[in-house]
């Protein structure tokens, strides 16, 4: 006699009918981007040189946190028994390998030829998701496949928590029109709104696969409680890393460890130019609720219409059209 997994029996009884497994709406498309890197200055917010730095600091922090995705979720991919959920996976990877790709770009072809020195700091968050993340747990090799499998969810679980804030910043970066009344560099702030609509069309594919893997509801307090200081301590590390070599704040000795990045950052953050730390952390706070719903939390509509209108990506539309 077939047996009906109990997942499937909590769907019908919540509902009616089964839940389904995946909330996104039509296909993810991956965006083949490209970015001219040639006239944009280190002070990207012109006036702002604490923001810009703070926000250049991401493409340190992402690339390897992103590949790290792709690593997890290609290993994921054999156990997703949804057609759909498999093909927002499968071009969830595309998407993030992308976006990889374009912030270290942005290391290398401006960061790195403005003289900036990166390589410190990418190789400690390199090692954090290659080894303290990575398939080993505390070093050791597992052996069971049931181990492999809890750590796998587990870490799943951390990116759900992770894709849920970058979300939240891609909805900030769509909505944030002061960097265009100041003058920004426009092809930075292509950079982040491509990146940011990205984030915002591909939102309930993290947490759909994680719930789809047998991700639990209380996991997600824990899960949050790991993820939001990492990422926020690791965005502080870096972005006082890129300052310690400006010379404007040589006498501020910049360090995640020293209050100066923290109450500046919230200084800063009245001008507009940033998003503030508590009001990030109470974004979070829907990711607890047993109601949570990634769809609820950004506008698809938004993301498509600035990704039809994104330099970057309506050239790569254009070439993949062509190619076709
Ligand atoms: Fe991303
Ligand atoms: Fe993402």
């Amino acid at each position: 006699m077939a047996v009906t997994p109990i997942t499937a029996l909590l769907g019908k009884v919540t509902s009616g009918k089964p839940a389904r497994a995946s909330k996104t709406r039509g296909r993810l498309i991956p965006r083949k981007v490209k970015f001219d890197w040639s006239d944009t200055p280190v002070d990207w917010i012109p006036g702002h040189p604490f923001a810009s730095h703070f926000i250049n600091e991401i493409n340190l922090l992402l690339p390897a946190g992103e590949f790290w995705f792709c690593r997890l979720y290609n290993q994921a991919l054999p156990m997703v028994t949804d057609d759909k959920l498999r093909d927002d996976v499968q071009m969830f990877i595309r998407q993030e390998a992308m976006h990889a790709r374009a912030h270290g770009g942005a290391v290398a072809d401006y960061l790195n030829k403005r003289g900036i020195e990166t390589e410190s700091n990418t190789r400690q968050e390199d090692w954090l998701f290659e080894n303290l993340l990575g398939d080993k747990l505390a070093g050791r090799e597992l052996k069971s496949d049931w181990a492999k499998k809890q750590w796998l969810v587990f870490r799943l679980g951390i990116i759900a928590a992770v894709e849920h804030m970058t979300c939240v910043l891609g909805q900030y970066a769509l909505d944030n029109k002061n960097w265009d009344a100041v003058g920004a560099d426009p092809v930075l702030l292509d950079l982040l709104r491509w990146h940011g609509a990205e984030e915002v069309e591909h939102r309930c594919v993290a947490f759909d696969l994680y719930r789809h893997l047998g991700g639990t509801y209380p996991s997600r307090y824990y899960l949050s409680l790991i993820a939001m200081p990492v990422i926020f301590g690791l965005w502080a590390h870096g972005a006082a890393h890129l300052m310690k070599q400006d010379p404007r704040f040589a006498a501020k000795r910049p360090s995640v460890f020293r209050p100066w990045v923290w109450l500046e950052w919230q200084r800063q953050s009245k001008t507009g130019m940033l998003p503030s730390l508590p009001a990030l952390l109470v974004r979070q706070l829907p990711f607890f609720s047993p109601w949570y719903d990634p769809a609820k939390e950004g506008s698809t509509e938004e993301a498509l219409a600035y990704l039809e209108g994104s330099p970057a990506a309506a050239a790569a539309m254009m070439a993949d059209r062509s190619a076709a």
